[in-house]
């Protein structure tokens, strides 16, 4: 921001407050698991999904979503209740010594948002001194990380955006591109959505060239690019496996038949019920309690706990086969286990 801006009233506010209250950068709550299920309503609308996906949030998710029927849902297995987002990612299979291959049990999923970009502003390189990421907006369907991706380019703020987190039996974790080449104790699988919107399309043709990562700074903080001006708060998701009972490594495999770990993706629908509480959490959700403050417009009305909710989809995923029951001879829908 042009020194300048420092007399504006605005900016004069935006101190004060942040000194008498001080805002939060970031909010984060649990979400339990709503399906596992060989669906995409962004990928594959109205049809089977190339590849299982591991889903959680609102109980409306279904092959075929319409711009607001998340929105609609009756429940959410996150624990703002507000929230009938869907977020999910390609489910983790382990490849047995037969060669079956078994469900990677989940073990729990945590959503991010953090105040983090900021709008394009003509020769800006940093954020220093602005705020204000807006909500995602009503509808939007954002797809990052790319299914058919086997290689890795550190350059590439899309490629560096989708991480795991190996966490050790003794509690200690690293973090790589890859899938781990050690046991973990437990695999967190972990996709930094883009945070740069252009302004005007909620999706795309493509489902991707509606968003940007920062054109400076990093894949998860920065100045938004000219072609996509609009900081969102950005949405960091992590989906635990346990891989306890699997320390062959080299047998874990996503859904998509990706072992490099580098096809690793993550789809969201804004299901928000109410946009302006979304857009007003950073101002409000503030102080020791956070989201149990009682200001906090994301959860003033809310009656239930915090936390996260075991809760089914409202229309039943088909009756596929895809290990809930034991071991399947193929990834579902027949996708090879290259590496
Ligand atoms: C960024 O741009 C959006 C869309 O024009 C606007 O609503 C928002 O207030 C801007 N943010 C800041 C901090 O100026
Ligand atoms: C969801 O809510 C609608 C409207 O209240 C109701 O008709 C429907 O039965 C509910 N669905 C489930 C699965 O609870």
């Amino acid at each position: 921001m042009k020194a300048s801006g420092v007399l504006t009233g605005g900016l004069v506010l935006t101190l004060c407050s942040s000194t008498l209250a001080k805002g939060i950068d970031e909010f984060t709550f649990s979400c339990e698991t709503l399906t596992i299920q060989r669906s995409d309503p962004i990928m594959f609308p109205g049809k089977t999904a190339g590849h299982v996906h591991i889903v959680a949030g609102g109980t409306a998710f279904q092959q075929t979503m319409d711009i607001d029927t998340a929105t609609k849902a009756n429940e959410t297995t996150c624990g703002v209740v507000i929230d009938k987002s869907n977020y999910w990612i390609p489910q983790l299979y382990h490849r047995a010594k037969n060669g079956a291959f078994e469900l990677v049990e989940n073990d729990g999923n945590v959503v991010y948002y953090l105040n983090r970009a900021c709008n394009y502003t003509e020769g800006a390189t940093s954020c220093d001194g602005s705020d204000g990421a807006i909500a995602p907006p009503a509808g939007l369907r954002v797809v990052a990380g790319d299914t058919n991706r086997r290689t890795y380019d550190d350059a590439d703020f899309a490629q560096r955006a989708t991480t795991h987190m190996c966490i050790g039996e003794d509690g200690s974790s690293s973090e790589t591109n890859n899938m781990p080449n050690k046991p973990c104790a437990k695999l967190r699988s972990q996709v930094f959505l883009p945070s740069c919107w252009d302004g005007q399309n909620i999706d795309s043709k493509d489902h991707r060239s509606h968003m940007a990562y920062p054109a400076s700074g990093d894949y998860n903080s920065g100045v938004c690019p000219k072609s996509h001006p609009v900081a969102i708060l950005s949405i960091f998701l992590e989906f635990f496996f346990n891989t306890h009972p699997f320390p062959d490594h080299d047998n874990w495999v996503y859904s998509n038949g990706d072992a490099t770990g580098y096809g690793l993706h993550g789809d969201y629908i804004n299901g928000w019920e109410d946009q302006v509480a979304l857009g007003n959490a950073m101002k409000t959700c503030t102080g020791p309690k956070l989201l149990n403050d009682p200001k906090c417009s994301l959860t003033k009305h809310q009656k239930r706990p915090l936390t996260p909710v075991k809760q089914t989809p409202e229309i039943a995923a088909s009756e596929e086969e895809i290990g809930q029951n034991g071991r399947v001879l193929q990834l579902p829908g027949h996708n090879l286990a290259k590496s």
